[in-house]
């Protein structure tokens, strides 16, 4: 959710912020604005809808040329996704600039104090107000990291701000709470984003700033305090993927590239994890053995596509590590009394590592005493900050709003971090845990296999375009595959989509089915007859009842065959690693069916990538 670029350098600052502005357009917004500091005079526009329409704006309209200056990209919460709301926002003089992302929760009784005190506010937007609030600091001070330090004091919520002034026209500064702000460090430029993405086509070398830090960039350094302006600690760090990672490589949408790339995201985030012994070793776990083995319960918190990694990982941990594991929605967990101890193991799962849900989820665990582990995609995010351990998928950049291959890769996470569990407590021989390593070492393999014969999956789900609504069912480790399929189709296709475990059918959703409804079957692999059986009996009841029945079964397994009026064959894997294999045809069919009814599956509406606010 909104997407923020802050430039200072050599380069024109307009043409550095507007592409970074452009990288960050997978984080889902619905409004842009930019500033430019140029001859001690601040310039700014501002447009609702997508980047177009600034960058048209900005053609029609010149702003003079500067080589410092600030983007963003708005994702509404606070008043209407228009012009007039879109940031920058500037003071009463029009000598301060400020964008934001989250928000300011005590923003209304900072507005009133404002209006008395005589300021003229012209948004609805709680980011106003701080423009407003810089302004009164900025006249007795004139300095503007103090200014945004005193204001920061103030504030309540979660944010990220980034201020220019023209009264000190070579300083961006920024200041983070809860919310993302990342230093990109170049030679006589440095950059301020929301990720890297924004600056990585200039430089890889990047600066992860803390809570409550203040940032003063200029061109010949970085300076950061904490709020009451004493030098702050940070970590700084080298970004292991390039600008070609963060760009389509000749496919249509990233969300394409991003499936194709599934096999060597899974091999990538199995690598170096594997002892020549053929022990695990999970070096940044950083939770001793000891600690491992006195945990008596798991609770996984997480959102959307990576809940449904969680609900997979439930099955692999109570099966491999013999711990009791509960998944919980991270939007839920904190509103409920959790029951949590020392020997409480919470798992946090995130792709961006900073979804609001999951940091406050994680929060909350903390102050139970509970320990915590992450499982994330970013590098210099917040959870594995906030984490006691955490393990990195190495996904690469994922640009597409809808999530694939991270959440391949946070099933390969969790399967390791069971397997390490079962290694740790002795729940399973090293041979036994050796082998199923060595088994997940096919799944790249196996993952190629699939995507090599989506073809029919991509001409079914043309043909499915005019439907109005598409069932999933699965059990065990299919049924949140299921809940994925549903949830992919939803967010892409904008369509009807439910996923359920397929035992359920009998106590409700059966009455749904009618003539012709698509229904996606995951069928558990043959080895696990009792459970195989009762799914292909489902299969026959929703045929028998007019369903048009779409199975997806391990290739060979012929007993489907009667009843399926389309079969999607995957490769044989054992039950708890199918996911792996199931998941990927349901990506390409959420995919192929968005983009047959016209959709942009990078950028799907109401939806952002990064959901930074509760
Ligand atoms: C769906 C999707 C979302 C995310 C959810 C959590 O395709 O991408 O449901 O999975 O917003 O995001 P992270 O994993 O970044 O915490």
């Amino acid at each position: 959710m909104c997407g923020i670029v802050g430039y200072v350098g050599a380069r024109p600052a307009l043409d550095v912020v507007v592409e970074g502005l452009a990288r960050l357009e997978y984080r889902g917004y619905d409004s842009a604005g930019v500033a430019v500091l140029a001859d001690g005079r601040l310039a700014t526009a501002k447009r609702a809808g997508k980047l177009v329409n600034l960058r048209n704006a900005l053609e029609e309209e010149p702003p003079p040329a500067g080589t410092l200056g600030m983007g963003h990209t708005r994702w509404a919460t606070h008043g209407a996704p228009n012009d007039r709301n879109a940031h920058p926002h500037t003071d009463c003089t029009g000598a301060v600039a400020v964008i934001h992302n989250g928000i300011i929760e005590n923003f209304a009784a900072l507005r009133s104090e404002l209006e008395e005190g005589g300021h003229k506010l012209s948004s609805d937007t709680d980011t106003e107000a701080v423009a407003h609030l810089l302004e009164n600091e900025l006249r007795s001070s004139g300095d503007l990291a103090e200014a945004m330090r005193r204001v920061c004091r103030r504030l309540e919520g979660a944010f990220t701000l980034v201020a220019v002034h023209t009264g000190d026209p070579d300083l961006v500064v920024g200041a983070r709470r809860n919310s993302p702000l990342v230093v990109g460090v170049g030679e006589g430029e440095n950059f301020l984003a929301s990720d890297v993405a924004a600056f990585i086509a200039h430089t890889r070398d990047a600066i992860e700033l803390g809570q409550d830090q203040v940032v003063e960039l200029r061109a010949g350094g970085v300076t950061v305090t904490d709020l009451d302006g004493r030098p702050a600690e940070t970590t700084a760090y080298h970004v292991d993927w390039d600008v070609s990672a963060a760009e389509k490589g000749g496919f249509d949408y990233f969300m394409l590239k991003e499936i194709a790339e599934q096999p060597r995201a899974v091999a990538d985030t199995l690598l170096g994890r594997i002892g020549a012994d053929g022990r695990l070793t999970l070096d940044e776990m950083r939770i001793p053995d000891q600690e491992l083995r006195e945990v008596d319960k798991i609770i996984i918190v997480a959102c959307g596509t990576s809940y449904h990694a969680g609900l997979i990982a439930k099955y692999a941990i109570e099966h491999w590590a013999g711990l009791p594991c509960e998944v919980e929605l991270a939007s839920e967990f904190r509103y409920r009394d959790p029951i949590l101890s020392r020997s409480t193991l919470v798992i946090a799962i995130s792709q961006s590592g900073e979804t609001m849900d999951a940091l406050m989820a994680v929060r909350h665990a903390r102050e139970q005493h509970a320990k915590l582990l992450g499982i994330c995609n970013v590098n210099g995010s917040t959870l594995p900050r906030e984490c006691d351990g955490v393990l990195y998928t190495h996904a690469g950049p994922e640009i597409a709003v809808a999530s694939t291959k991270a959440f391949l890769t946070q099933l390969v996470a969790v399967y390791l971090i069971a397997l390490y569990l079962a290694q740790v407590r002795g729940t399973k021989w090293g041979d036994e845990v050796f082998a199923m390593v060595q088994l997940l070492a096919q799944m790249p393999d196996k993952v190629d296999k699939v995507l090599e014969t989506m073809e029919p999956v991509r001409e079914l789900a043309r043909s499915l375009a005019g439907e109005r609504c598409v069932l999933f069912l699965g059990r065990h480790v299919g049924f949140p595959v299921a809940l994925e399929g549903a949830l992919k189709l939803k967010e892409l296709a904008y369509m009807h989509a439910e996923g359920f475990a397929a035992g359920e059918l009998k106590h409700g959703p059966i009455a749904l089915i009618e003539d012709g409804l698509p229904v996606v079957v995951v069928v558990p692999p043959r080895a696990r007859d009792v459970l195989h059986d009762k799914i292909v009996s489902n299969i026959q009841e929703i045929r028998a009842r007019g369903a048009r029945t779409i199975v997806i079964a391990e290739e060979g397994d012929t007993s489907v065959e009667p009843y399926a009026d389309t079969l999607i064959s995957v490769p044989a894997v054992p039950t708890l690693l199918q996911p792996l294999v199931t998941t990927v045809p349901l990506q390409v069919f959420a995919c192929e069916l968005a983009t047959a009814k016209g959709h942009d599956v990078d950028q799907p509406r109401n939806l952002a990538k990064s959901v930074t606010v509760e």
